[in-house]
């Protein structure tokens, strides 16, 4: 094949800019639809859509177990990483499907506990209410941090302070969630213990979570309305990993690689289908519709495109390969189309790396993007699972490239054969929880959406005008000719007129 060279540049996002439509009484916001297929499925009839088009990208420090719970209720899902062993990554997909929506699993203390040792556990663990048991399990009572003062009681025991079993409103064998809400109403009390019929302890229903789990209208679930649960698979131990995601309990996978335009992913791909031909798997990166035919060809259900963009990423510096993502989605969708209109089968398109936030989101999914993955944007929430640290007065939590040294230590990761990194380490700003963040994201999506005269993301698809923006419109998109007031109590002159 000859060498191609193109003389016009790759485009990202933010080069580009929506024109509105007509919006009208079905594109209302409060009309529109984020629901978007996962994966491609017989008969085109998705076994599985998201409600909220966005994924949380398979990174050690963006999706664990917490992340994917909370994401599958508010209707996206997050791919559990595969840089950690076989063990750990299936451990993590039965947290996902075993999770019951409101019953904690608690940590208990026993009668003769100190209340010096319960404090410092309280403060440990960074909440209050612990249940406590005997040693085979059997409900005693409960104590929460409203029951003892560490300095008036520090001669005392956890048993003189509780409130004891018999003083206690107590579910016995409560499965569901709704019966739990109903006995804490009546109880007056804060939490509600779980027991069996034999009085040992199952779990804790809090009064404060319930509201979080009663209303999840967005919820993404399987046949049995567990949650659903997406993990990475690499191309190097797939015949002993897959195996054990499934038995794990897996509904979707990926394989995660930065180029996926390889042998070694078709491979990958070839032995999933062969060897599990129900279970959808994801393939990517590739940036081409080349790539798109390939992958599709070697099985995969979905494709995600996406090189060198990510805000971690050091790929393009390091080895010159990429293409700005937005190129990439009009070229990978148009084969994606190509595609549906010869075999009839629609294959979802992920647009992943660099999606900042909600126009970005929007953007990609005007571009052709069924739903997009985003990193950064998660490793910020408190679901994430890393630690928060505080850096000159900020609160910020660290986030790293899987391609990072950080990743690259554990031997499978997804760069491993190369002897460089492709990823950074750094901090990213704390912003609370996912539940606080995720609806304005969503409802700027959905007011763009609504301009634009389109109720769902298919006709989003069809009807979006996208017009390239020149620097200086970006510039005056922005705030300018003005003071804005500073926290420092100064002012910052943003002013280009006189
Ligand atoms: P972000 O949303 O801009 O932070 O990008 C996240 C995406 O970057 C992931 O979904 C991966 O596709 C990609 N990625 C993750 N780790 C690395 C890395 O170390 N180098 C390059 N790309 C990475």
């Amino acid at each position: 094949m000859p060498k191609e060279i193109y003389f016009e540049p790759s485009r990202t996002l933010m080069e580009f800019r929506l024109l509105p439509g007509l919006t009208t009484e079905e594109t209302k916001i409060e009309n529109i639809s984020l629901r978007t297929p996962l994966v491609h499925s017989e008969n085109n009839q998705p076994k599985y859509y998201l409600n909220t088009p966005v994924v949380a990208a398979a990174m050690q420090s963006v999706s664990g177990v917490d992340m994917a719970i909370e994401l599958a209720k508010l209707g996206g899902t997050a791919f559990i990483y595969s840089s950690q062993t076989i063990k750990q990554q299936a451990q993590m997909v039965s947290g996902i499907k075993n999770y019951k929506a409101g019953f904690v699993e608690p940590e208990t203390v026993k009668p003769e506990t100190s209340i010096v040792e319960l404090y410092e556990l309280s403060r440990k663990k960074g909440y209050g209410t612990f249940p406590v048991v005997d040693l085979t399990g059997v409900l005693l009572g409960v104590i929460t941090k409203n029951d003892y003062d560490v300095k008036l009681h520090e001669n005392l025991k956890v048993h003189n302070r509780m409130i004891k079993r018999e003083n206690l409103t107590v579910g016995i064998n409560i499965e569901d969630i709704k019966d739990a809400n109903a006995l804490l109403m009546e109880s007056h009390q804060s939490v509600l213990p779980i027991v069996n019929d034999k009085n040992k302890l199952r779990y804790l229903v809090f009064r404060k979570d319930i509201r979080n789990h009663l209303d999840n209208p967005l919820e993404v679930v399987d046949e049995e309305k567990r949650l659903l649960a997406a993990a990475a698979v690499n191309t190097h131990d797939y015949k002993e990993r897959v195996p054990a995601l499934v038995d794990a309990g897996v509904d979707i996978l990926a394989v995660d690689s930065s180029d996926g335009h390889s042998v070694f992913q078709q491979k990958t791909l070839r032995w999933i289908k062969e060897h599990y031909s129900d279970l959808p798997v994801i393939g990517g990166n590739i940036i081409t519709g080349q790539g798109f035919d390939f992958l599709v060809d070697a099985g995969a259900r979905a494709v995600k495109v996406g090189m060198g963009g990510g805000s971690i990423c050091i790929t393009q510096e390091q080895k010159g390969t990429g293409r700005g993502l937005a190129t990439a989605i009009i070229e990978v969708t148009e084969a994606r189309d190509k595609y549906y209109q010869k075999s009839g089968r629609y294959i979802p398109v992920i647009a992943d790396g660099g999606i900042v936030n909600a126009k970005d989101v929007t953007i990609a999914l005007a571009l052709g993007a069924d739903y997009v993955m985003m990193g950064r944007y998660f490793a910020r929430m408190d679901e994430a699972p890393t630690s928060k640290v505080t850096i000159h007065n900020q609160i910020m939590k660290p986030y790293w490239g899987e391609g990072a040294p950080r990743a690259r230590e554990w031997k499978a990761a997804r760069y491993y054969q190369m002897e460089f990194a492709e990823g950074v380490e750094g901090f990213v700003q704390y912003a609370g929880k996912l539940r606080d963040n995720l609806p304005e994201a969503l409802s700027k999506i959905k007011a763009s959406m609504s301009s634009c005269g389109s109720a769902n993301i298919e006709e989003f698809h069809k009807k979006a005008k996208l017009e390239i923006v020149s620097a200086l419109s970006l510039r005056e998109g922005q705030v300018h000719d003005i003071y804005l007031p500073q926290k420092d109590g100064n002012y910052h002159s943003i002013n280009w007129g006189n």
